[in-house]
């Protein structure tokens, strides 16, 4: 399997360690199977698998590519309450998250995550949640502030407001709904130097908030830490230093043996850490990966132990 555009993992390396680190677990939990590599890969390791995707595409492919005894398929969000409960039955010893979009969700014009010409501004992960709105009902709806802080906090972006403003200029005349028209708003506020890279950037925010990725990583990490068995590992990829900056908030936490706030004369906590950080630093691809693959450029893996004890 490679990492290129037509590959089902974003980065070869970096699943070389998931592979390593699965090798071992007898109960794996992949909580974003996608395009299913890692999950095949954890199989090879000898674990039983339960794999989750949002994207019932992705399910009704990984099915085809993951069947056998060992490996069981459910569609749902990661944090949903029916999923979760399920993951919690199944006890892991091991937890995958490998978050953001697919090769094949970016690659299927018709899924609306990319920014090529012509492109429907959908970007629901799953297209048959017909009460989530679309990227395109986000553009219609939100109001100037909201799109600001949106571009502000999810894209980095120091020109949020012009182009929030400029969002709502042209809605005015015309309603989103193509990838030309939201590449046509930033090039309008960003200036004729925007290229694919601002493009990326904004097109992943926007992603990002109809999928309420943020929320379902906060909601999730703290009960999959719950469900999994003693001495368990967890380890998460993320492509968004938003999404990264949670999994080692998390991370961190955990591994501390006392989160009493600093200043607090008397240790009220448990005192006792949930286990060990396994990546002090997170691994990342190496830098030829990089070069040959845009989609490799941020991608951060950090890995986490929970203790034996309980
Ligand atoms: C980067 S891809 C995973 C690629 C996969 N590891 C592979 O080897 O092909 C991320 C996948 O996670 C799914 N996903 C994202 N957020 C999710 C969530 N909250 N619950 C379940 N699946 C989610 C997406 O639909 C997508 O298929």
């Amino acid at each position: 399997m490679s990492g290129g555009s037509t590959g089902v993992y974003h980065t070869p390396v970096l699943a070389g360690v998931v592979a390593r680190l699965a090798q071992g677990a007898r109960r794996a939990v992949d909580c974003t199977v996608g395009g299913g590599g890692h999950s095949a890969l954890i199989l090879a390791g000898g674990a039983e698998l339960l794999a989750i995707d949002r994207d019932p595409e992705a399910i009704a492919h990984a099915r085809e590519l993951l069947s056998g005894e060992r490996a069981r398929l459910l569609t749902g969000r990661f944090a949903s309450p029916e999923v979760m409960s399920v993951i919690r039955a199944f006890h892991p010893d091991f937890v995958l998250l490998d978050l953001g979009v697919s090769a094949r969700q970016l690659e299927e014009d018709r899924r609306g995550f990319s920014f090529r010409p012509g492109v429907p501004l959908d970007m629901r992960m799953n297209p048959f949640e017909h009460s989530t709105p679309t990227g395109a009902d986000l553009l219609n709806s939100w109001s100037e502030d909201d799109l600001a802080r949106l571009f502000r906090e999810n894209a980095d972006e120091r020109r949020a407001r012009r182009l929030a403003r400029a969002i709502v200029k042209r809605r005015k005349r015309r309603p989103f709904a193509l990838s030309d028209d939201l590449v046509g708003a930033i090039r309008e506020a960003l200036g004729p130097g925007t290229g694919p890279r601002d493009f990326a950037r904004i097109f992943q925010a926007l992603r990002m908030a109809v999928n309420r990725e943020r929320e379902e990583l906060e909601g999730a990490l703290p009960q999959l830490l719950e469900a999994m068995a003693p001495g368990g590992m967890m380890v998460a990829i993320s492509y968004h230093s938003g999404e990264d900056r949670i999994v080692k908030r998390y991370f961190n936490e955990w591994s501390r043996s006392c989160i009493c706030p600093p200043g607090q004369p008397v240790c009220r906590c448990t005192g006792i850490a949930r286990g060990v950080l396994l990546t002090r630093r997170p691994i990342r691809p190496d830098p030829e990966e990089v070069a040959a693959n845009p989609r490799a450029r941020s991608a951060k893996l950090r890995a986490f132990r929970k203790s034996d004890a309980r």
